[in-house]
């Protein structure tokens, strides 16, 4: 029964992913249902990931040639890109949101005493970030839902965006590199890269600075 509970949630992960980069507006319809599934599923999460989940950002993080220092992990889990970026970026400041508090719980236990003064995580919608504009030079999603004109308005100058899949095309939560293209390409983005790893793919996207 479990099984099938998780292949029901990763085909509605599917569904919602491709009705809100269609139509944003309908996130108010998926929201409460998306977070109770992430609610449910948070503390179990971790363990269920491969050890390489999150080589796919590693690689995409290879390609960049600026040293960011104010990062954001997007629909961050339990903080597995967080505390990667964290762990990269000897210099930076990390904030990882999610919309599910369970996840952000689970995601605030994991971060080694290292981290902790670097690494902060908090609850807020992806769709209405709690963040002033440019905040970011980087923006990593992982395996995260996105919202173009929010993730355009916190990104700086000459920042950059990556989509991590952890499972390529395969993953529940996944958009095709040409909507991507084509959304930012509108809200100012004019520099692509796409990277795989493994099983995973990453596209970047980079906005010019000036
Ligand atoms: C598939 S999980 C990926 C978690 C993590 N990035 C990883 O790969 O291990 C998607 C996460 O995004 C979160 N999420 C979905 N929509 C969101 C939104 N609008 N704002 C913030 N978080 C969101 C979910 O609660 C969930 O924790």
């Amino acid at each position: 029964v479990t099984e099938r509970l998780y292949e029901l949630g990763k085909r509605f992960a599917r569904f919602a992913t491709d009705m809100v980069v269609a139509r944003p507006r309908l996130w108010r319809l998926f929201r409460g249902p998306l977070r109770k599934q992430f609610d449910w599923i948070a503390a179990g999460w971790e363990e269920g990931r491969s050890p390489e989940h999150g080589a796919v950002v590693e690689a995409a993080l290879a390609r960049l040639d600026s040293e960011p220092r104010r990062l954001l992990d997007l629909g961050t889990g339990t903080g597995i890109a967080a505390r990667l970026l964290a762990d990269r970026y000897p210099a930076a400041e990390v904030v990882g949101v999610d919309l599910s508090r369970e996840m952000i719980e689970e995601a605030r236990k994991r971060v080694p005493d290292s981290l902790r003064d670097r690494i902060r995580f908090e609850v807020a919608d992806a769709s209405a970030l709690p963040f002033g504009d440019g905040e970011f030079d980087l923006v990593v999603l992982l395996n995260m839902i996105p919202f173009f004109d929010e993730l355009a308005r916190v990104t700086a100058s000459g920042g950059a965006i990556v989509f991590a899949s952890s499972y390529g095309a395969e993953t529940p939560i996944y958009v095709p590199p040409a909507t991507i293209k084509e959304k930012l390409g509108r809200l100012g983005f004019t520099e692509f890269d796409e990277v795989a790893a493994g099983e995973g793919t990453s596209f970047i996207a980079a906005r010019r600075a000036g």
